[in-house]
């Protein structure tokens, strides 16, 4: 991460065991003369209780004032308030906008609601100006993935690695690239990176997020910075791997897909993006781990940001309404179909990118009555 001019405020989203947290920690000190603390803050956080303490062992030989452990999952990372921000801040509309827009999506902190009482409550009254919120300089997002990037230092992974890994994983790294984007100044950073080559996890997650995002994010071409680091543009195009077969696209994989999501493939809306800007470390590259970084920059505010759940999560219709042999007809027929229902209903949804009510997408008779199972939320 590069030095920004100002005290600079970042966040590291998904920070244990803290190796890169005290990097960012000795990046900050730097410049600071002995005694003096730096005015910038490091927000170190991470999901898993026990690994923060790890975090903080990690991190306390820095011995700074400058650092505060948090523990939340990063999806959900809260808008903390930012007592050193007056309303005149630059950033403060597009806070506000991306306020609104989280709290529609259910990760608000409920203050906004409490804002739309008080002008309900008081007729025209005009609204209560809301508080500044802490956004962030530069964010690292060194997601949670499948790992097969640290099979030099754990040969174990070789055999226990599989798509399904990064599959379950994606969801959660789109959406705590989403909470970085919202939690990011326009202008600031977010570096992207993974210890996975698997695409899916990597150039899938950065290509939604700049689509979802609608231009207000562009990927930092960092070509010419460290020239003697080895590494391979990132990808344009993939294939998705599901328990079955491979998918070229998500029109292939909708009906028969087994939990695989539109956010996951590829596109001509994506592969437009200049996803060559991404960083395939290779391990035989400069002799290290193996490593994916993008970098992305906020050029403006987001508006709203679609909850990437709207993809739905379709089982193979043979999957569907299994039903027990020897099943009483009527049971058998009725789940079959509430299951073609909502396969139809959720294709329909998928199709007008609108939220849904609960559909049935899975099922068994049992004692001769069908047993829906599998409910979709959205
Ligand atoms: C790749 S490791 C991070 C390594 C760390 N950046 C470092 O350099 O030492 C991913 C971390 O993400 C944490 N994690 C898992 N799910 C998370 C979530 N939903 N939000 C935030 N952190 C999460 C894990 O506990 C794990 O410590």
């Amino acid at each position: 991460m590069s030095k920004t001019p100002a005290p600079p405020q970042v966040l590291d989203m998904c920070a244990a065991p803290g190796s890169k947290t005290f990097q960012l920690l000795e990046m900050l000190h730097q410049g600071s003369s002995h005694g003096q603390a730096p005015q910038g803050i490091v927000v170190a956080n991470d999901a898993d209780g026990q690994r923060c303490n790890l975090l903080t062992h990690q991190t306390k030989r820095m011995c700074s004032p400058c650092l505060m452990i948090t523990n939340h999952s990063g999806e959900m990372f809260p808008r903390m308030l930012d007592p050193a921000a007056g309303p005149a801040d630059a950033n403060a509309d597009a806070a506000a906008g991306e306020e609104a827009a989280g709290e529609e999506e259910g990760v608000g902190d409920g203050e906004g609601e409490e804002g739309a009482a008080a002008a309900g409550a008081g007729g025209g009254r005009r609204r209560r100006a809301k508080p500044a919120r802490l956004l962030f300089d530069r964010i690292l997002a060194d997601v949670p993935c499948s790992g097969d990037g640290t099979m030099r230092k754990s040969p174990d992974i070789w055999n226990r690695w599989g798509v399904a890994a990064g599959n379950g994983l994606h969801m959660m790294q789109l959406k705590i690239a989403l909470q970085g984007a919202r939690l990011l100044k326009v202008g600031g950073r977010m570096v992207y990176s993974t210890c996975t080559f698997n695409p899916i996890e990597d150039e899938a997650v950065v290509a939604d997020l700049l689509v979802r995002c609608g231009g207000a994010l562009r990927l930092v071409d960092v070509d010419a910075q460290l020239p003697q680091l080895k590494r391979m543009p990132g990808l344009k195009t993939w294939k998705v791997r599901d328990r079955f077969q491979w998918y070229e696209s998500w029109d292939d994989a909708a009906v028969v897909g087994n939990k695989l999501s539109p956010t996951m493939f590829p596109s001509p809306e994506k592969a437009a993006l200049p996803l060559e800007r991404c960083m395939r470390f290779l391990p035989h590259h400069n002799d290290t781990g193996g490593f994916f970084v993008a970098v992305i920059e906020k050029v403006a505010p987001i508006d709203a940001l679609p909850d990437p759940d709207h993809s739905f999560r379709l089982r193979p219709m043979s999957g569907i309404a299994k039903v027990e042999e020897g099943a009483e007809a009527g049971a058998a027929a009725e789940l079959r179909a509430a299951a073609a229902a909502a396969a139809e209903y959720a294709l329909r949804g998928s199709a007008g990118g609108r939220r849904v009510a609960p559909i049935v997408i899975g099922g068994r008779v049992k004692h001769g009555r069908a047993q829906p199972s599998h409910f979709q939320n959205r």
